[in-house]
Formats: C-alpha cells, sequence, structure tokens
C-alpha cells in the first residue's frame, strides 16, 4: 500500500469518527444555543407563513375574534349569530372546514414563483385542531374532521418536490380550551399533564412523520419553558430527530426565552429593529396588514404593495433577518388572487434582483448616511466584495446620492439586470452621485425597486464592530397585534 493512501485512509477515517460523533447538546439553553445554525436558513432569506385553521372558516377579522366570541366581542357575536345560528359552538367550524379546492402542488408552485425558499405551515393553532391526523389529538384533527385528509403531509411534499425549498411547521404549545392544559394552569403549572400527553407526544409526531427543517414554536408566553419541556424536546431535535442536521427553531419556547434563546429569533411579531442585529432573527409579517388569517372583508388596500413588500424585506435583509410573509388561505384551500399576484409580483423581482438578497451578508451600513431610504447588502467572492444598494423610489432628478460608499478608481456600479455601468461623480460632503441613465422601458430591469451593484469600492471591507445583542428580552405579545 502507498503510504499516501494509506495517510488518507487514515484520514477519512478520522473524519468518519468526528462525523459519527458529532455534539451532543444537553437539554439546556447554553449548550443548545451554542449549536450553529445550518447554513440554508441565513441563506434563504424569504420564507412564506401560512395562517390556515379553523378559524378560516368564519373567516371574521382575525382568530382572535374566532376564539373570544362568547365574550368578548359582540359584533362577532352577532356575526356567529347571523351566519351560523343561536347554537352554534365553535367546534361547529370543524365539519365546516372542507379544503375543498385544496392543492398543494399549485400552492407550491406560486410559492416557488414568490422566490420564498421556505415555508411555514400553521399546522396547530391555539384552538388545538391539529392540521394532520394526530393520534393525540382525538376527534379534532383534520383526518377526523372536515378535509379528512393529511394536509400537513400534502403540503410537505409539494413543497419537498421543489428545488432549494424547506418544509417547516408553526405549532402552538398551548391551547386556551384543552382541559388538560386549564388544569395545569389552576395548578400553577406545577403540574405537567397537558405537555406529557398534548404538546410531547405531538410535537415529536410531527417531527418524526413530516421531517420539517422549521420548527416554528408559539404559544408558549403564559408559562416557562420548564414548564413546556422545551429544551428536553429541542436537544432530541437536535441529537437524535430524523432532521437533526437540517432543522431551524425560533425562540418562543417559554415565557422567559423569547428574544434570549434559541435556533433563530422571532422576537415579537412584525419585529423590525432597523439595525443590525444578532443573532440571527427573522421578521414575520403579513401581506394583509390586519390579520394573520384569512377574512371576508380584507380589501386591496388593506394588502401591502409589492415596493412595501420591498421595503421591509431590504430593512430586513440588511439587518441580518429574514422575512416570513404571511398570507391566510381560504377554508376551502385557495389563496386569494391578491396574494397570488403580490406573492408573484414579488417573485419577478426577486428573480432579476435576487442577488442582492440570497446568501447576502449584512454590509458595515445598514441604511445609507445620506438617503436613510436606501438599504445595504454585502457579498464576498474571489474580486473582493460586492456592496448591494437597494433603491425604493427613483431618484428625482435621475441622480441618486450615496454618503456610504467611498468609490475609487477602479469602482464599477451596474444595476442589476441592466448591461451598462453607470456613470458617477463625487458629490459635496463626500457623497456620491450616481446619474441613472434613460432606460428604455423595454430594457427596464424592474418597476419597484432597484438594485446598484457597487464593485472595488475603498471602504468594502471596513470592519464590522457590531457585538451580537445579548438579552434584549422583550415582554411577548401585544394582544392587538394579533388583528
Ligand atoms: C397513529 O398510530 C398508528 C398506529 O400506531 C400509526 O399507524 C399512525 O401512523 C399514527 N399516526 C400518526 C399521524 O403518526
Ligand atoms: C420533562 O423532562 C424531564 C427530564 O428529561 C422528564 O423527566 C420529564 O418526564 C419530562 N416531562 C414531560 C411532561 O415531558
Ligand atoms: C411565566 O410563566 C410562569 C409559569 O411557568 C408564571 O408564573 C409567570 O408569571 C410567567 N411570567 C410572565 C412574565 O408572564
Ligand atoms: C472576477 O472578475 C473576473 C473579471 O472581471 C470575472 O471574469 C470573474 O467572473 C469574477 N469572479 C467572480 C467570482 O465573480
Ligand atoms: C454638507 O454638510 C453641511 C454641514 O453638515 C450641511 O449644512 C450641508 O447641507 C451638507 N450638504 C449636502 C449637500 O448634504
Ligand atoms: C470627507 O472625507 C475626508 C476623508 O475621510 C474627511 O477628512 C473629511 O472630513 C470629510 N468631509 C466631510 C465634509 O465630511
Amino acid at each position: 500500500m502507498e503510504a499516501k493512501s494509506a495517510f488518507l485512509q487514515i484520514f477519512s477515517f478520522i473524519v468518519g469518527l468526528s462525523a459519527t460523533h458529532a455534539v451532543t447538546y444537553t437539554p439546556d439553553w447554553k449548550s443548545l444555543d451554542s449549536r450553529p445554525l445550518p447554513a440554508w436558513y441565513d441563506e434563504s432569506k424569504i420564507g412564506i407563513f401560512l395562517h390556515w385553521g379553523l378559524f378560516s372558516v368564519p373567516a371574521y377579522r382575525s382568530a382572535w375574534f374566532v376564539y373570544f366570541y362568547n365574550h368578548k366581542y359582540p359584533d362577532y357575536v352577532q356575526f356567529v349569530h347571523d351566519n351560523y345560528g343561536p347554537d352554534f359552538t365553535f367546534a361547529d367550524f370543524g365539519p365546516r372546514f372542507h379544503a375543498s379546492f385544496y392543492n398543494p402542488d399549485g400552492w407550491a408552485d406560486i410559492f416557488e414563483a414568490s422566490g420564498a425558499k421556505y415555508v411555514v405551515l400553521v399546522t396547530k393553532h391555539h384552538e388545538g385542531f391539529t392540521m394532520w391526523p394526530s393520534n393525540y389529538s382525538w376527534n379534532w384533527n383534520a383526518g377526523d374532521v372536515g378535509p379528512k385528509r393529511d394536509l400537513v403531509a400534502e403540503l410537505a411534499t409539494a413543497v419537498k418536490k421543489k428545488k432549494d425549498m424547506h418544509f417547516g411547521v408553526y405549532h402552538s404549545l398551548f391551547e386556551f380550551f384543552n382541559p388538560l392544559y386549564i388544569a395545569d394552569k389552576k395548578n400553577n403549572y406545577r403540574t405537567q399533564e397537558f405537555v406529557r400527553r398534548k404538546t410531547m407526544p405531538e410535537l415529536y409526531e410531527l417531527v418524526n412523520n413530516y421531517k420539517p427543517d422549521v420548527v416554528w414554536s408559539d404559544g408558549d408566553w403564559e408559562a416557562e419553558d420548564t414548564y413546556w419541556n422545551s429544551t428536553e424536546f429541542i436537544a432530541w431535535l437536535y441529537n437524535e430527530s430524523p432532521v437533526k442536521d437540517t432543522v431551524v427553531t425560533n425562540d418562543r419556547w417559554g415565557n422567559n426565552t423569547r428574544c434570549r434563546h434559541g435556533g433563530f429569533w422571532n422576537c415579537n411579531d412584525r419585529f423590525n429593529p432597523g439595525k443590525l442585529f444578532t443573532p440571527k432573527w427573522e421578521n414575520c409579517m403579513t401581506v394583509d396588514k390586519r390579520a394573520w388569517t384569512h377574512r371576508r372583508d380584507v380589501t386591496a388596500e388593506d394588502c401591502r404593495s409589492v415596493n412595501e413588500l420591498i421595503t421591509v424585506m431590504a430593512e430586513t435583509v440588511s439587518c441580518g433577518g429574514n422575512l416570513l410573509m404571511n398570507v391566510g388561505p381560504t377554508a376551502d384551500g385557495r389563496i386569494i388572487p391578491i396574494f397570488e399576484q403580490r406573492l408573484r409580483q414579488f417573485g419577478a423581482w426577486m428573480k432579476v434582483n435576487g442577488e442582492a438578497i440570497y446568501k447576502s451578508k449584512p454590509w458595515h451600513t445598514q441604511s445609507d448616511t445620506f438617503d436613510k431610504s436606501v438599504w445595504y447588502t454585502s457579498k464576498k467572492d474571489a474580486n473582493g466584495t460586492s456592496v448591494y444598494a437597494i433603491i425604493l423610489t427613483w431618484p428625482e432628478y435621475d441622480v441618486q446620492t450615496l454618503g456610504a460608499p467611498i468609490t475609487g478608481p477602479n469602482t464599477v456600479i451596474k444595476m442589476l439586470g441592466y448591461d451598462k455601468p453607470f456613470k458617477f461623480y463625487a458629490g459635496l460632503n463626500n457623497t456620491t452621485e450616481i446619474v441613472f441613465p434613460n432606460i428604455p422601458v423595454p430594457l427596464m430591469p424592474s418597476y419597484d425597486a432597484w438594485v446598484l451593484k457597487m464593485t472595488n469600492l475603498e471602504n468594502q471591507h471596513v470592519p464590522n464592530h457590531h457585538k451580537p445583542d445579548k438579552d434584549v428580552f422583550v415582554k411577548p405579545i401585544d394582544m392587538v397585534d394579533f388583528l
């Protein structure tokens, strides 16, 4: 045997050993937080969030109205009375949830066209109805009641068929109306019957069956992580589960964990700090500005325009976040046309400008020092660091002034999707004035926002002195946010 190949064999034996004896995480946050986040998540930047469930049946303003129809909202009580009759109970929404037009492959086509790289489906919301035929939710699941289908399995299959797309599950730890939960709560969470018989078996079942790459936890805010046994579950997820190498988790695992612990941080809904923020975070927000769930009274006006979606995305990605855009499907399983159109328009923009977004890193400057409406990303390759400026409005007089980039003799500035480099010159106070040419309409790369790619800047490499944000704990939830 040649010495070289013997060496190689020993080397690969050692590599093999270290691969099989990977780090074992212990069920405490110090250990779990030390796990490197699987790279696909940060690279993806854009995900789709789907709030779908029994609240989609009345589709009245928000899930919150649906849950509290007995006492809090008299207008909703009237609505239920008028539409479903006087003796209607919450459970009666089950058989009215049909999903008859549900076409998971059609959904996956829309999500792929939107430029999203992952999809997070609500598999169980706070009412406890599981969207899969769970063995721990007897007669209160989509297999036994309503659609009589495994809605989770069908979407998991459709999304996983797409190249470069990941499937994820949203799961609510608590359930408003579950007697086991109510009993534990009465005992000040000294008993864990609900966690032992419902939450945990259900989470293991979800992961083992559907192998999600995101476990997006919610409904955490009434009790601590120790009640939920969150760290035990996550240790299993990272050490032994079928998705241990690819799965990512969020930070909603107890009323003491938001913006403190977990794979990536959501903090509160629509979190968008406007400055560089670490560790990895995600801005979960809604296309319909007023609700997470489908509602019958949604108007075009209520839905964010493509420019608004790109704006939130630019703010988010340049500050180190991912964007999770929510659309609420209807009870009969449709993504309504206005959502589909917005997602497809957003995706058309991403097709031209995705180079600035996917796999990008925050630059040393987030919003421009001169023009705050311009947001930066960056990307390193063998030739240096390219800096991308996302321009949300076409500049007045066709000249864009920027304060952060320092140009040099070799600097090139181009618009993504357009061939010819742009002219630029030095402006006052060390700014750069970039001249937007008269681009013929058929050659215009985008209409809603534009990206300037700048190479060979003098300050492309300025180091980033940002220190990780530690313990910026936020109090969970402003309930009104559920509107
Ligand atoms: C429920 O249990 C049965 C019997 O063990 C099993 O065949 C089925 O796959 C389980 N369902 C789920 C959703 O795991
Ligand atoms: C919580 O985890 C502890 C330690 O692993 C275990 O002893 C206990 O049974 C778990 N409780 C529940 C409700 O899962
Ligand atoms: C967090 O949950 C615990 C029960 O586990 C409860 O006693 C405490 O009041 C909660 N804290 C907050 C801030 O809600
Ligand atoms: C580096 O620049 C050269 C010359 O402009 C180009 O051909 C090459 O594709 C660039 N490399 C990368 C990784 O972009
Ligand atoms: C340049 O800076 C000065 C002093 O801060 C300010 O008064 C002036 O408006 C600036 N000019 C431009 C074009 O920004
Ligand atoms: C322009 O940049 C130079 C070099 O960094 C600096 O010395 C000077 O103060 C700057 N001028 C203004 C007006 O900011």
